[in-house]
């Protein structure tokens, strides 16, 4: 089993949900933590106890330039990096003919190439390590869902990378992995960019409902702990993924349905002259 015990690990957008969860149960767990959002003093200010095994950072993970400085805050106070965990992440909610192509872009550059540019510098010293490389993909990773094009996409994007990164890298010691949370509490709704760019501002589920963050991090973490290759988490998720595999055709069905019953769905645009 691989210890989180002093090993520096390196987590993307964790002042809330699952990346907050992450690194409270990775210093809980042993390791120093480093940890990076666009706005330091929320990230701060989501950790009471700031102490010598905690590093801040400012970064928007869309630019590269900020992904090359957080690696190397981190290695320039620990002198290595073990584990990244790519997690920092935006979604949408639009249907693709309303949503403008910046849309699409943002969460390119935010979750695909967020990823591609923590992976790129922190690799080196992870290889060195026989660390571990994360990404914090969805069940989206896998099935495509409506009113989320360029979310899936991403997610596609960044399974595809991980996949053939770990291939590369299958016989140095170092782990790839991705996991797919099902549906988490957290903010990520809330943010989830509109068809014009802005945060919708709401959640159409009800988050108290959904898996914790807590847990899903504890499960995040048991799996790089146990050299996992991926983990698809909830029930509902790993029917979704199941299905698609078998029953494509109906998976489309039952997938256009599900997301029909959202509150204000904008597939209803489509209801009125269905045919
Ligand atoms: N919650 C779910 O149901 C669910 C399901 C499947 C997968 N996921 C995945 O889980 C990951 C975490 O999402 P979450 O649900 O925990 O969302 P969240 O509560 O909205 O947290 C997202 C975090 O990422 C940061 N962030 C956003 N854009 C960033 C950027 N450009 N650069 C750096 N940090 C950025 C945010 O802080 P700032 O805004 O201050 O930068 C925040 O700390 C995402 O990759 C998401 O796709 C979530």
């Amino acid at each position: 089993m691989y210890s989180l015990k002093d090993k520096v690990v390196a987590i993307t957008g964790a002042s809330s949900g699952i990346g907050h969860a992450l690194a409270i149960e990775s210093l809980n767990r042993g390791a120093k933590v480093a940890v990076c959002a666009r706005n330091l003093e929320k990230l701060k200010a989501a950790f009471p106890q700031h102490n010598e095994n905690i590093l801040f950072a400012a970064a928007d993970v869309g630019r590269e330039h900020d992904c090359e400085q957080f690696i190397e805050s981190i290695i320039g106070k620990w002198g290595r990096v073990d584990v990244l965990l790519n997690n920092a992440g935006i979604t949408m909610r639009a249907l693709f003919e309303d949503a403008d192509l910046s849309v699409i872009k943002e969460l390119m550059d935010i979750n695909f190439w967020g990823t591609v540019y923590c992976t790129k510098y922190a690799l080196p010293s992870i290889r060195s390590n026989k660390g571990v490389i994360v990404g914090v993909s969805s069940i989206a990773g896998y099935r495509g869902l409506p009113a989320r094009t360029g979310y899936s996409a991403s997610k596609f994007a960044v399974q595809g990378f991980l996949e053939a990164l770990r291939t590369e890298l299958l016989h140095t010691g170092t782990n790839v992995m991705w996991v797919s949370p099902g549906f988490t509490s957290s903010n990520i709704r809330n943010v989830a960019r509109s068809a014009n760019g802005t945060a919708q501002g709401e959640t159409p589920l009800d988050e108290g409902k959904l898996m914790s963050a807590e847990i899903c991090a504890g499960i995040i973490l048991n799996a790089v702990q146990n050299g996992k290759r991926s983990v698809v988490m909830t029930g509902q998720g790993k029917l979704t993924v199941w299905m698609n595999k078998l029953f494509a055709g109906l998976a489309d069905k039952l997938v256009y349905n599900h997301f029909l019953k959202e509150p204000n769905s904008p597939l209803a645009k489509y209801e009125a002259n269905r045919g």
